[in-house]
């Protein structure tokens, strides 16, 4: 594997963990008394309301319960705490794409959000446990949203702003959700869009549950009200008090829901919980990120996934940090952007996509020239593997050889990082995640649940619970047993299999391989392939379908769809049938599960008992040589049809 680089050294001087043996001491420490690190930590972190009694309880397997008997609330943890020493201090820097910037001190959070948690209880009559879905562009008012609803006990669950009205009712009955809080719309690529009209779309059918709508004025553009069910935030959230008591959050109790993909059709709502959750967010947040007091912290995900969730909100402010927001995309109104935004705000610490990098590096490799980066300490990237070319230019155009690159390996369902170099310690290289955190007992298994051997892929599990782990999925224990707790074993015992492949490269480092499942990662956000079959198999001229992931050198992975036409009638209006397809994606996920290739197909590759073979496909997706057994197919010839058809 390729070249090793060593942390820079005045930083390691100044970092929490400085060097190999700490890292590797507190792993010790964690392995021989798992439960005592844990402890020490949560005690050390939180701000306990009432402390736990137990640490970890593993009696309902894989049911784990963490901190049991604990009481505290999460907005305590990430405001009420910090106003003795921080009140002044800036808790959001939000940036419009436009330019426009509004900068909001604790204290000014801290009262914005208790003036919502307020009219959520009074108006709405929002209770403990209540779902909320949060379906908001990146403005403040998703982040005071998101603290209300954990001010108050109620279970937030955020939808990307980019998934489509049948996608967003689809969450608004899975979660019976009593309350949406949106926005008109917000700024896109210089233009504004919408959201509301998708909010009044959902609601049309099936959601009984949800009776009430709270508009949040943004791009100030017409939009329909439904009188008695629809409010306007702006209008009246001056009438609630600024004063509001944090409810009292058993450790267990859920703090939030998130709806990913799986490899099945329907989305699975991932829960996770209030005191694991937090103290991971604060954990990372040292040991990943190394934020100082006075650091600003910059993020670029959205709040509607995971890591906008970890690493705008819930992690920066648990800090006390300062956490920078920016509404747009990266190329608006250049390909300087972002470099421009760490430049004014001197950011310390930015984390983003390889999808955003590889992006930048195309259209602006010298663009990062123009501006003084020096504020930078640690670079993160997350969400899919990223090629040692674009880190190369992350490391030496933005980190100017100066910082490590953290590439963060974790999921939805982790709640934060599992596996990362400490930017202090960790000797980095190009396409390695390195180490799991100390405390994380990840490992990379075969079949038969042994340690692989260097240089083999295995499967990438965590043989140990962590505090915030994935919890449940909502409504359905069982997908949620099956779904991480089916499929490998260590020692006899059922262990988290993460769905992801990975292997050891000669020097121990781990380096992820990608997806063993039917889940596509396009971008950084992750698809369920069946998910897309469910919704293309709905054209009345499609008789059957198969979806895999493809390379590309922007978004990681593109849609492939086999389709295999009914009857005569669309043969020759291709064209136009992959219009419809790419409408129905629009309508029933939204556009980022958009086609990237599609290939009408005479049948496709299936076994005798009518499997499809799926291995088959994504070779052929890929460019690869097929070297699977063609001989036992139904109809052997086809595959050397379908890649006729690619090769022309
Ligand atoms: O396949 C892995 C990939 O993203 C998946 C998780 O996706 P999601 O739940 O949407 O969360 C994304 C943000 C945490 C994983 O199963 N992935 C995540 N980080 C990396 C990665 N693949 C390679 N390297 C990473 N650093």
């Amino acid at each position: 594997m390729s070249q090793i680089f060593e942390p820079n050294r005045d930083f390691s001087r100044e970092a929490r963990i400085k060097n190999m043996c700490e890292f590797k001491e507190l792993s010790l420490q964690a392995e021989e008394n798992f439960e005592g690190y844990w402890d020490k930590m949560a005690k050390e972190k939180i701000d306990w309301f009432e402390p736990y009694d137990t640490v970890l309880d593993e009696s309902n397997r894989p049911f784990y319960k963490w901190f049991i008997g604990g009481k505290l609330n999460v907005t305590h943890q990430c405001l009420g705490r910090h106003l003795d020493r921080r009140k002044n201090k800036a808790a959001i820097i939000w940036e419009g794409e436009d330019g426009k910037k509004r900068i909001i001190t604790y204290l000014q959070l801290y009262y914005r959000v208790n003036r919502l948690a307020n009219l959520m209880k009074n108006k709405f009559d929002i209770k403990k446990g209540d779902r909320v879905i949060l379906y908001m562009p990146m403005i403040p008012e998703a982040a005071f949203a998101m603290l209300a609803c954990a001010k108050i006990g109620a279970i937030h669950s955020i939808v990307f702003g980019g998934f489509s009205a049948d996608a967003l009712r689809d969450r608004i009955i899975d979660a019976s959700a009593k309350l949406i809080i949106t926005a008109d719309g917000a700024f896109r690529r210089g233009k504004p869009y919408m959201l509301k009209p998708a909010v009044d779309e959902a609601l049309k059918e099936g959601c009984e549950c949800c009776k009430k709508v709270l508009i949040v004025q943004r791009n100030f553009e017409d939009i329909d009200y439904t009188p008695g069910r629809d409010y306007v935030y702006n209008e009246i959230i001056m009438n609630e008090s600024q004063h509001c008591d944090p409810e009292p959050m058993d450790s267990e109790d859920p703090l939030f829901l998130l709806y990913t993909s799986g490899s099945t059709g329907k989305p699975k709502g991932v829960m996770h919980s209030s005191a694991g959750y937090i103290l991971w967010a604060q954990y990372t947040m040292e040991h990943v990120f190394d934020v100082k007091e006075n650091d600003t912290f910059w993020c670029t995900a959205d709040v509607g996934w995971i890591t906008g969730h970890t690493y705008i909100i819930y992690g920066p402010l648990a800090m006390g940090a300062t956490t920078i927001m920016y509404e747009g995309t990266p190329t608006f109104p250049d390909t300087g952007r972002w470099w421009k935004m760490i430049e004014e705000h001197r950011v310390n610490q930015f984390y983003t996509a390889p999808t955003a990098i590889r992006l930048l590096h195309k259209l602006g490799k010298n663009e990062p020239k123009k501006y003084d980066l020096s504020s930078l300490k640690v670079l993160g990237t997350v969400g899919e593997p990223i090629n040692p070319d674009a880190w190369m230019w992350y490391y030496n155009e933005i980190g100017r050889k100066n910082c490590s690159i953290v590439d963060t390996w974790w999921q939805t369902e982790t709640g934060g990082h599992m596996i990362s170099p400490l930017p202090g310690a960790t000797p980095i290289k190009p396409g390695s995640a390195t180490f799991p955190l100390p405390g994380i007992m990840a490992e990379i298994i075969d079949e038969n649940g042994n340690q692989t051997p260097k240089g083999e892929k295995g499967f990438l599990c965590i043989t140990k619970p962590w505090p915030s782990m994935i919890r449940n999925i909502w409504g359905d224990s069982d997908r949620y047993v099956k779904s991480y707790f089916g499929d490998c074993k260590k020692d006899g015992k059922s262990v988290y299999f993460s769905g992801d492949g990975a292997m050891y490269d000669d020097d121990g480092y781990i380096v992820i391989t990608g997806r063993t499942d039917d889940v596509i990662n396009v971008s950084g956000h992750r698809l369920g392939t069946a998910e897309i079959e469910s919704v293309l198999a709905h054209h009345f001229n499609v008789a059957e379908v198969a979806v895999v992931g493809c390379p590309d050198p922007i978004k990681g992975e593109g849609v492939f769809a086999y389709i295999v036409i009914k009857g005569e009638d669309s043969i020759g209006e291709e064209i136009e049938m992959i219009q419809e397809l790419n409408a129905l994606i629009k309508k029933e996920i939204g556009n980022i599960a958009k086609l990237d290739v599609v290939l009408f197909v005479p049948g496709l590759p299936k076994t005798r008992s009518g499997k499809i073979m799926r291995r088959i496909l994504r070779s052929i997706a890929k460019g690869e040589e097929i070297t699977q057994d063609t001989s036992t197919l139904e109809d052997p010839l086809i595959v050397d049809k379908i890649q006729n058809l690619v090769n022309c």
